[in-house]
């Protein structure tokens, strides 16, 4: 779908020129040689194995790549993406999911490393938790790109993601924009927020994103919160799951709402809990006006409930365009070329890029950032800039479905 000439450039230099690939200068950590073991998360000695710590001399060119999980629905197409974005490339993949948990993703990791990946891409469960195997990969002079959600390790240099600040601050806009917050007179407008995962620090962002916008409002007691419940941790939603934050929804429609009070406005973080949202006030809100929701991602099931007006919008993060500058971001590293901003003119992406260094930390130092732009998808746009633009084709159902690329 989209032209990757860039990579597919910088992938014949690097096969043009091995030594420029793999094990290059800007890895961090001592060498393998030097350092064939290192500690396990349970402190015991967990050898190299010799594909480990030959990676860079074996003449291949493998990418790893971890997932977080599949029971989330933008990850299996981040996974598809990815792999076939590096293989058109030229390049050889080593996909894995996680299971959504920490521990199963650390298993992958370390089997990465084992199988010899001459970097890896890392989309984390959670924040915290890789810490010791990230260890090992450096040890190993494997480098490390965080995907879409930041890790706490300093073994991780690079970021590639959506700017989440700017993800939370379009659904913030847009309750303020639809409610027309700032002519509101003396109206007053109820609303309840939901937030993402705490152990996925992208939530942190998107929920200081929209409360900036929101708060002043809730301050001068335009917006009211019935339940109270307005901080991040007590509206968290654990593992982003759906029947969690429907659990909750469900909970604050019986003690706030089920005497008759209406509900104007949901904040929530993204599409897998705002479908929870959708369906606790399907089944538990006894009031009868559209009750604004917001998202995330442009989930299938989401872009169905905007259409059906159970959703008022979603912030939409490109897959195609993440994936692609995650890929040309891996391959200039892999040649040994500079990473900075002006990677972007060079890679000629013919979206919306902003490169930081000094706003998204991996615990210790800032990475270096490539943040893409999001957008926001409502009814009115849906077909316009979804599927006019070929990410996603109308299903038999008649419903928006995503394209494999
Ligand atoms: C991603 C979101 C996603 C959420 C749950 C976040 O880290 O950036 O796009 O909705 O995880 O999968």
């Amino acid at each position: 779908m989209k032209k990757r000439l860039c990579a597919i450039l910088l992938a014949m230099a690097a096969a043009a020129s091995l030594t420029a690939c793999g094990g290059s200068g800007a890895a961090k950590g001592t060498s393998a040689s030097e350092d064939a073991q290192v500690e396990d998360a349970a402190g015991a000695d967990y050898e190299l194995t010799d594909a480990a710590k030959n990676h860079a001399s074996d003449g291949e060119e493998i990418i790893g790549i971890s997932m977080p999980a599949t029971n989330l629905e933008r990850w299996n197409r981040d996974g598809e993406y990815l792999a076939k974005n590096f293989e058109e490339a030229g390049y050889t993949v080593n996909l894995k999911f996680a299971d959504n948990t920490i521990d199963s993703q650390i298993e992958d990791v370390n089997e990465l490393i084992d199988e010899g990946m001459d970097i890896l891409v890392i989309a984390t469960v959670n924040y915290t938790g890789l810490e010791d195997v990230l260890d090992r990969a450096e040890s190993a002079d494997i480098p490390i790109i965080a995907y879409d959600r930041i890790i706490n390790s300093d073994a991780v240099g690079y970021y590639v993601s959506f700017d989440n600040y700017m993800v939370g601050a379009l659904e913030g806009e847009y309750i303020r924009d639809t409610l027309d917050l700032d002519n509101a007179g003396g109206n007053t407008y109820n609303i309840e927020i939901v937030s993402g995962y705490s152990a996925d620090k992208n939530a942190d962002g998107y929920y200081h994103g929209a409360m900036d916008i929101l708060q002043p409002y809730i301050d001068k007691g335009t917006l009211v919160v019935p339940s109270g419940q307005t901080g991040y941790a007590e509206t968290e939603t654990f593992q982003w799951k759906t029947e969690y934050a429907n659990e909750r929804m469900v909970n604050l429609l019986t003690n706030y709402y089920s005497d008759g009070t209406r509900l104007d406005a949901v904040l929530c973080a993204n599409d897998s809990a705002a479908a929870g949202v959708a369906q606790a006030i399907e089944a538990a809100y006894k009031g009868d006006n559209i009750v604004l929701l917001t998202g995330q991602d442009g989930d299938e099931e989401n872009l169905k409930n905007i259409m059906e007006d159970k959703q008022s919008m979603t912030v939409y993060k490109c897959l195609p365009h993440e994936t692609e500058a995650m890929m040309d971001v891996t391959i200039a590293f892999m040649k040994g070329e500079e990473i900075g901003a002006d990677l972007i003119e060079e890679c000629g992406w013919d979206f919306d890029v902003v490169y930081a260094d000094d706003r998204y930390s991996n615990g210790t130092d800032y990475m270096q950032s490539f943040l893409l732009t999001p957008l926001t998808i409502t009814k009115e746009n849906l077909e316009k800039e979804l599927i006019d633009t070929g990410y996603y084709k109308y299903g038999d159902d008649g419903y928006p479905k995503a394209v494999s690329e």
